[in-house]
This record gives structure tokens, sequence and C-alpha cells, in this order.
């Protein structure tokens, strides 16, 4: 969509009412029927723009799409999603970014994909993501900071998820699992994969992929009792480029207050008010390694702490955590 259609489309967005069409021939400096052509473009990009004689147009609904015209009207951002790169389909928007990255996008830049054909999880899952309906998308970061300090940004992601799942869906309870999953009760919502490339000390850039299950109205029988959306846990459809632009504006506010900082202090208290893992006994799986104890919290650096059946202390800085059965509140 080109910048004059996105700026009509702005402006109706804007306006609560009708719009006459001479109003907008004057703001943008163009004749009725270019109007009407721009009109007509965002109607088939899904748009619905109501048009009465003597009154002019109004915006009665966004298509939904989260490219970004759409994206673009909810940003309160300065850099994260300025740049952004939507597909309607791709292999994994984080290989994608991570080309980007490599090609000097600069931080902030996002891909964001309707479908993805091969959508990766951690530890080499896949992450199915069917089109029309759910949110799949990859932010180009670039922090100056010690490499030792990325492992946080995953938990940081998800404080930025549920606050934004929380402004768009206030009756939604979200948990954190530890480290990367955004659950509603014990079913997951969404999911961050994090990748980087650095040398020893400094990190060239991350990309920070998340994917969220927005408006996918069922799932396979085998992931039914272990995935939701936000349509299921609601009832209600979510405009996806607003729920991503609040993940953005979220996690811009988090992530530039994270760089002054020396770890994740600042953030803890709501990571931890979200952890589902608090007080269960859990198993951390880590390559072939595999530790046992009950969660006691998350540290500033973000490692998770547990305690053993023989009282030692543990500090886990990665893994994957299985929930085993409760003894510690
Ligand atoms: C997980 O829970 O295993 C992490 C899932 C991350 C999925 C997202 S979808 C957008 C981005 N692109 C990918 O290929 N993966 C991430």
């Amino acid at each position: 969509m080109n910048a004059l259609t996105s700026g009509i489309l702005s402006r109706l967005h804007a306006s609560r009412g009708y719009l006459s069409g001479e109003d907008l021939c004057r703001e943008f400096g163009i004749s009725r029927s270019a109007v009407w052509k721009h009109i007509g473009q965002l109607r088939d990009a899904g748009c619905r723009i109501a048009a009465v004689t003597g009154s002019g147009y109004r915006l009665e609904a966004l298509s939904g799409t989260p490219a970004a015209a759409e994206v673009s009207l909810f940003l309160e951002t300065r850099r994260a999603g300025r740049e952004l790169h939507y597909h309607k389909q791709t292999q994994s928007t984080n290989l994608l970014a991570k080309k980007l990255a490599v090609e000097r996008a600069p931080e902030g830049a996002v891909v964001v994909a309707d479908t993805q054909s091969a959508g990766r999880g951690r530890l080499g899952r896949t992450w199915v993501s069917p089109p029309g309906s759910n949110l799949y998308f990859s932010l180009i970061l670039r922090p100056r900071i010690a490499v030792s300090r990325i492992p946080q940004i995953p938990l940081l992601a998800a404080a930025a998820i549920c606050r934004a799942i929380h402004d768009a869906c206030p009756d939604v309870n979200t948990g954190i699992k530890w480290p990367n999953d955004i659950l509603a009760g014990d079913r997951k919502l969404c999911g961050v994969l994090c990748e980087m490339q650095s040398d020893t000390d400094t990190a060239h850039f991350v990309i920070a992929g998340i994917g969220i299950n927005v408006n996918q109205d069922s799932f396979p029988t085998e992931l039914r009792d272990k995935a939701s959306s936000l349509l299921l846990e609601t009832g209600s459809p979510v405009c996806r480029p607003e729920l991503l632009a609040g993940v953005l504006n979220r996690f811009e506010e988090l992530y530039l207050q994270w760089l002054q900082e020396d770890d994740l202090g600042f953030v803890l208290s709501d990571i931890e008010k979200h952890s589902v893992l608090h007080g269960q006994q859990v198993v951390i799986d880590r390559f072939s390694h595999r530790q046992e104890g009950v969660v006691t919290g998350i540290a500033p650096g973000g490692e998770l702490l547990l305690l053993t059946g023989e009282g030692k202390e543990l500090t886990i800085a990665s893994g994957e955590a299985s929930l085993g059965k409760t003894f510690y509140h």
C-alpha cells in the first residue's frame, strides 16, 4: 500500500464520524477521483469503508492484516515496528529477520508474516503457523551490552507480551512459564524464540521471534489440551495489528529501560507475579542433563532458582522445565 493510501487510512481511522471527500481532497492535495481510487484500494485490502452521498467516508472496520498501514495506526514507539516488512507467507520470520539484520537493517525493524511454512520453535521444534488468524513476527535488536545479558531478553519480551495481552484482553490471566512461554491456564498462548549473532563478548544482533495464538478457533487433537488462543479464551476476535503494535509499544518501553540497568531487577516483580512455576516441583532438562527441585523464584539475571530435595540452591541458566507435584508456597 502506498504512502498516500495509508495516509488516508490513518486520517479515516483518526476521524470518528464521516469525513467528506472534499476534506480529503484538500488535506491530501488530490482530486475526487483520486480519493475514490484510494478508497477502492483500501476496500480491496479488506477495510470496510462506508460512502454516503452528502456525508463522505467512514471507516467501519480495518482489514485486520498485521501490515505496516494498520500496525502503524497503533504504534507509539520511536523505533520498534517503524520499519515493518509484511509477508503473506514466508518460511520463518526469524530467518528473514536474520537475513535483513546481516544486510544492516536497523534496530527495531520487524518482519511479520500471515503464515510461515517452516515456523521455528525452541529446541528444534516446529511452530505451526496457519494463515489468517495469528501473529508471527520477529524484531531485530542491536543491544550494546554484554553477551551474558542476552538470555534475559525472552523474559523481558514475556513481560511486555503479558502487558499487551492484558491491555487487549483484560480478562485473560496470563502466566509466564520460564524461560519463554506465555500461558492461559495451563495452555500455551505464545512462544518466544531469541536467536543471536555475536562474537565472544559483543552481540551483533538479536532476533526476538514471537508467535501469539490470536484468533485461531481450533487446534488439532494432539494440541487441544496444550494450546489456546485469545479468541478461545475470550470468545471474541482480537485486532491483530493493534495487538502487534501493543506488544512493540510495551516491549520498547521495557527494553529502553533494561539497556540502562544491570539486569531484570526493575521488572522482576512483574515477571514473578506471572510466573506459573513458582512453588512448583519441576524437572529441568538440558541436553542430557536433568535437575529436579522446587522453584523458589527467578534471579535478576533471568535464571530460574531451584531448591533441591537435599536443600541445595541451584541457579539454572537455561533448559526446559516440566512440572511435577506442588509442595511449596
Ligand atoms: C517456542 O515456544 O518454541 C518459540 C516459538 C516461537 C515462534 C515464533 S513465530 C515468529 C518467529 N518465527 C519463527 O520461525 N519462530 C518465531
